[in-house]
Order: structure tokens, then C-alpha cells, then sequence
């Protein structure tokens, strides 16, 4: 990890940019190899990431876990994080404001990882890095190529168990996103 990595990462965990920070338990940083070629970015903490400090460690972040295993990856081989750090009050949608005082965390986290693909978990990371009007029933696996990246988004996991019949379009894109790693951008 170079210097650059724990002063942002020392910066991030101390930020009160937001109101966010008044009633986080701890900030969610990321998980993962800082090396990672593939990045996953959803939404914000949920209730059990907020207590372990950990992205995606509830029963959504179990089902990411599956589908990592399904494709040959797991949480140590890519890289996981949120377009929030702290968790929004009761799970709501983080409002634009507190996306865009944290964004920038994320933005040096994926300049110092320089990831060949980012996949986007759900529809508020999705609006952000690929369509601010993106529909994930439309759009999931499609891809764009931005500044070096190719970016993809697919169902959030924590709407696949509520709509167990996407899981299998869900699969297709966690597969494609694997397969790209292997082209050659
Ligand atoms: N949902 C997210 O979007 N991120 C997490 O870390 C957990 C649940």
C-alpha cells in the first residue's frame, strides 16, 4: 500500500464533509486488492456494514460473494466500494449532495487503483458513472469506455433477493465483466 493509499484512506476516516459523519459508527472505505484490475462500486453502507467498517458484508454483500465465487473472483482479487462512505439514516438513497461531497474519495481511490473495468452494483452508481438516467432493467450490461475504463452496470444485490428472476441476467453480466479482464482494451 503506498503513502498516497493510507493519507487518503487516513483522510477519507476522519471526513465530516457531510452530515453523514454525525451518525456513522465507521466510515466504509473499500475492500479488496488496490491493485485490482476489476472494481465493483454500489451504493452507501447498509446497517451491518456501518458496524464493521466493511462494504457489502450484510445478506446483499453475501449474494455479491457467490457471484464473485461463481466467476472465478472473490472480495480479495478486485476491488469493492460505495459512492458513499457513511451509511444514510434507516438505508434511504444518499441525497446528490452527500454523493457529491464524497465522490471525490472514489475518484482518487480509482486513479490510484486504475482498474481495467468498474462494474456498477444498482441504479445510484450506475447514475453516476455511466447514464444519470440509467434503468437497470434496460441497460445492465451494456458498456461505455471511459478515460481508459470500461464501465458496466448490473442489479443491485440487494434487489436480486427481492427479484430472484434477474439473477440470471445478473449472472450473464458478472460473467462478461470477468471475460473483459481477458480482452485486451
Ligand atoms: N449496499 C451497498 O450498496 N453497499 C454496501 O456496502 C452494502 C449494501
Amino acid at each position: 500500500m503506498t503513502n498516497e493509499w493510507s493519507s487518503l484512506k487516513a483522510e477519507c476516516e476522519g471526513c465530516r464533509a457531510c452530515p453523514l459523519c454525525e451518525t456513522r459508527t465507521n466510515v466504509v472505505f473499500g475492500v479488496g486488492d488496490t491493485g485490482a484490475e476489476l472494481m465493483f462500486i454500489g451504493e452507501g453502507p447498509g446497517e451491518r456494514e456501518d458496524l464493521k467498517g466493511e462494504p457489502f458484508v450484510g445478506r446483499a454483500g453475501m449474494l455479491l460473494d457467490q457471484y464473485l465465487l461463481a466467476v472465478g473472483l472473490s472480495r480479495q482479487t478486485v476491488y469493492i466500494a460505495n459512492i458513499v462512505k457513511c451509511r444514510p439514516p434507516k438505508n434511504r438513497d444518499p441525497l446528490p449532495e452527500e454523493q457529491q461531497a464524497c465522490i471525490g474519495y472514489l475518484h482518487r481511490q480509482i486513479a490510484l487503483i486504475k482498474p481495467k473495468v468498474i462494474m456498477c452494483l444498482g441504479r445510484i452508481a450506475a447514475k453516476v458513472f455511466i447514464d444519470p438516467d440509467f434503468k437497470v432493467t434496460v441497460q445492465h450490461g451494456e458498456w461505455v469506455y471511459r478515460d481508459g475504463i470500461w464501465i458496466t452496470g448490473t442489479f443491485h444485490p440487494a434487489a436480486l433477493l427481492r427479484n430472484p428472476n434477474q439473477k440470471p441476467d445478473a449472472f450473464a453480466d458478472f460473467t462478461a465483466a470477468r471475460d473483459k479482464l481477458l480482452e485486451r482494451a
